[in-house]
């Protein structure tokens, strides 16, 4: 087992660079299946849930070749099955993406019911909701989903709850139906925009994705021989971002876009922290503790879920009492008990969070219990004073792509160990 050894505490500084997003990454790569033809990707991340993707995309008969180490190229002329690797689908979560994307290549789907990280009930009532909508019949049992249609008519669909995975799925699904799809009350985080975007380069005809409506005019077919970069981790730079702001750094984040980090910079600046726009690039510093604030996590444009650990670390040595509210994930706040054995106090009780800000974190054993948990124990574990041990670093591998080497080049003292 791999774990990581960080010795604290280290004022950020420097520079480093934003990989493609993830969530972005995992929509995309299945949805190369709606084309026979050849896609290259551009800005992919080399993380653990797009090698995945990439091992499933094979096992379905499509042909995977990184041509370096952020390009792929995927050829899915020759696609034989549309039933996937049960024992890979149900490793990760965006595998629910193969069941939009297959149900328009092929008709039908065979999928693992998703794992992914353990924040709560995770329901996709609402992309069955869709996927029957279209005029597809779907089952889930045996840990797995089912969906066939003989064909995809294209409908309206009224989304019961702001959900990313459920409108990505849809627009996936409809792409190749006939007539017109309306998505209602969908989802507009960054990501979206730019599945929409990549669709829309194969030729698919969506409006309105970045709105909560979104209109998908179906096409009878899609066309390959084209190159797509993906947009940069909004989710990856707001890490950097608060890693700037707990560690009292000054980093200078590359290849992000500042719109998306709108929400972010909002409450750095509430917060007492510095952020400057430098186009495809920002800024951010400060040289004292935060101040204290209220959080409450929304879908897009609001607070990311997503982000909540890492405000959390900055906010558990506050200069002050800080609530963080959480509307997205019931099981969002495991990580504050990990931090309070670094001497953080934090209360955490269903969806809300008391952080009484300390002066100082110390060095412990720690354990990422989630992708972003794992992210912000990195940060708690820099500006913590003595020596970190971090295990579980599965999670973090999901989503990051070589996250110690960044951290380290920005002054921290991380290392990876084996055990
Ligand atoms: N929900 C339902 N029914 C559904 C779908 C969702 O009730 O059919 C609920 C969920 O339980 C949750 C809310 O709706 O309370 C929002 O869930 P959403 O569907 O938006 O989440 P997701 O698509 O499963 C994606 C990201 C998550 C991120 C959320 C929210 C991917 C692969 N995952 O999940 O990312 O937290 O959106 O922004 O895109 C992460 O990257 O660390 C991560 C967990």
């Amino acid at each position: 087992m791999d774990k990581l050894v960080i010795y604290g505490p280290t004022r950020l500084k420097g520079e480093v660079t934003i990989s493609g997003a993830k969530n972005a990454a995992v929509a995309i790569l299945p949805a190369t299946l709606l084309v026979n033809g050849i896609s290259i990707i551009e800005n992919i991340p080399n993380i653990s849930d797009v090698k995945l993707s990439c091992t499933i995309l094979e096992k379905l008969g499509a042909k995977v070749n990184w041509i370096a180490n952020n390009k792929v190229e995927i050829d899915t002329r020759n696609i034989t099955s549309s039933n996937t690797p049960l024992d890979i689908t149900s490793k990760f979560r965006a595998s629910y993406y193969l069941v939009g994307s297959l149900l328009g290549r092929c008709g039908s789907a065979e999928v693992g019911l998703p794992g992914g990280c353990n924040l709560g009930a995770r329901p996709i009532d609402q992309h069955i909701k869709g996927f029957e909508s279209l005029g597809a019949k779907v089952e889930v049992s045996q840990g797995k989903i089912t969906a066939k249609a003989k064909k995809l008519v294209g409908t309206s669909i009224y989304m019961d709850i702001v959900s990313v995975g459920a409108t990505i799925n849809v627009m996936l699904a409809s792409v190749l139906a006939e007539g017109t799809t309306t998505i209602d009350n969908a989802a507009k985080e960054p990501h979206i925009v730019d599945v929409a975007n990549f669709l829309n380069t194969m030729g698919a005809d969506i409006r309105g994705a970045g709105t909560d409506v979104i209109k998908i005019n179906g096409v009878k077919e899609l066309k390959g021989n084209y190159t797509y970069s993906v947009v940069p981790d909004q989710i990856e730079a707001g890490t950097f971002m608060l890693a700037a702001i707990a560690s009292r750094g000054d980093i200078v984040i590359k290849n992000c876009i500042p719109e998306h980090l709108d929400c972010i910079t909002a409450k750095i600046f509430e917060i007492g922290g510095n952020v400057e726009d430098l186009g495809d690039s920002i800024h951010v510093w400060t040289n004292k503790r935060p101040g204290r604030a209220i959080v409450k996590t929304l879908p897009y444009p609001g607070f990311p879920t997503d982000m909540q650990p890492q405000i959390g670390v900055a906010l558990s040595i506050a200069d002050g009492t800080s609530i963080i509210n959480e509307s997205i994930w019931e099981s969002r706040f495991q990580y504050t008990a990990e931090l309070n054995k670094m001497g953080a106090h934090i209360t955490a009780q269903g969806k809300s969070a008391v952080f009484e800000g300390v002066k100082n974190l110390t060095g412990a054993p720690v354990y990422a219990t989630d992708l972003r948990a794992g992210a912000a124990l990195i940060i708690a574990g820099i500006i913590a004073n003595g020596e970190t041990h971090l295990y579980n670093l599965d999670h973090i591998d999901r989503g990051y792509e070589n996250i110690e080497d960044k951290f380290r080049s920005l002054g921290a003292k991380i290392q990876r160990v084996s055990e």
